[in-house]
């Protein structure tokens, strides 16, 4: 299959350059897409071959559910079969955005969409090329990440391109995402609504606007805890990684350095090579050759815009181990320590 690329400017495009997309979309075929968090892979969430397809290209196990996009807060009520009060609260705080809410499924969305549950995840990107594509498309959009499974997630046209090119009908690039990191999770089937999946939407933020809620327990750990299982199927799976083993090294800064170096030494006397994921207050304590600015300790936006970009650079660079610096597990750290511990398999060591 010839992957088409299309160029477009993510704020200034005309909405007729969006026509050749919708229609694919509309006849069941995949176009991937930006979204403010990370690119999706989106296909007919109401038809059960669209929804194959995806998980065909992305090679992803089909029982995993998919997001359902929607360009209109209303919809949810065509998708999901209760809306409590909760939910329209979170809709009207954060939608458009970061936000994808699990509620109870209307009967019209299909199993493969759901991945057999008979709950349904929705959101409302703000993205205007996402926005712009489901109203004119007049089509429900399920899309994942558009990464082949286990991949990290796509922030840039070229991430696409290099995992889903001959897989799909058409890219659209529209640059650069400004999050990065995949968008927040809430459960709101349970009495307090479930964080699934952290991200750009923290917990503080949740709770101001519906009071008490709880972080998954089996999301909620350093390590990993063989014996819960995550409540979101995604989860479960060995995800965001660079092929080399990545190594995350955690205390107070100085000693975090000299760790990082003794790791690096020992790894390249045994003629492995190495890289070290640094922030930009640190990039000059290591060696110049094999150091990687994830971005500044100052803005944890910069680290999670940056973090998927940096995982697939290590792998271009056939690194075949990985040692990087943490960060603080609060707000956005959050978001950011889960998807590197993720990513390393739960390699963490305390200098
Ligand atoms: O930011 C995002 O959410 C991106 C963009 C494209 O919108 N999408 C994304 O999709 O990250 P994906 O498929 O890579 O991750 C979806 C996650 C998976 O962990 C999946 O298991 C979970 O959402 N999920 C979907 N439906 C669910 C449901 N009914 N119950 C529990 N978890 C669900
Ligand atoms: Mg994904």
């Amino acid at each position: 299959m010839k992957t088409k690329i299309l160029q477009v400017h993510p704020e200034m495009f005309q909405n007729e350059e969006l026509r050749e997309a919708c229609s694919i979309l509309q006849s069941d075929g995949l176009v991937a897409f930006p979204t403010e968090t990370v690119y999706g892979l989106g296909a007919n969430a109401l038809h059960r071959e669209a929804a194959t397809k995806i998980y065909e290209a992305k090679g992803r196990p089909s029982d995993n559910p998919l997001i359902i996009h929607i360009a209109n807060r209303e919809s949810i009520y065509e998708l999901a079969s209760e809306v409590p009060a909760k939910a329209e609260a979170l809709a009207d705080a954060f939608w458009p955005g970061p936000l994808t809410m699990i509620l109870p499924k209307a009967e019209r969305v299909p199993a493969s969409t759901t991945g057999g549950l008979d709950t349904v995840a929705i959101r409302m990107p703000s993205h205007p090329v996402a926005l712009e594509l489901i109203r004119q498309s007049g089509v429900y959009v399920a899309a994942p990440s558009a990464n082949v499974s286990g991949r990290p997630s796509p922030t840039r046209a070229d991430h696409v391109i290099e995992d889903l090119s001959g897989r799909i009908d058409m890219i659209i690039d529209g640059g650069e995402v400004g999050i990065g990191l995949e968008s927040t999770i809430v459960d709101l089937t349970t009495e307090i609504p479930l964080v699934l999946r952290p991200g750009y939407i923290t917990m503080d933020m949740l709770r101001d606007v519906v009071g008490e809620i709880m972080l998954d327990p089996a999301v909620d750990s350093r390590e990993r805890k063989p014996d819960i299982v995550a409540k979101a199927p995604g989860m479960k799976y060995r995800h965001y990684a660079p092929k080399g083993q990545l190594i995350i090294i955690e205390g107070e800064i100085q000693r975090v350095i000299s760790c990082i170096h003794g790791l690096v030494q020992e790894k390249q006397q045994n003629g492995y090579r190495v890289a070290v994921i640094a922030t930009e207050e640190t990039k000059g304590a290591y060696p110049a050759d094999i150091v990687y600015s994830i971005g500044s300790r100052k803005s944890e936006g910069s680290i999670a815009a940056g973090l998927y970009d940096i995982l697939r650079e290590m792998d271009h660079l056939g690194a075949e181990y990985i040692f990087a610096e943490s960060f603080e597990d609060d707000s956005l750290g959050q978001a950011i320590m889960n998807r590197m511990l993720k990513a390393a398999g739960y390699h963490l060591l305390k200098a």
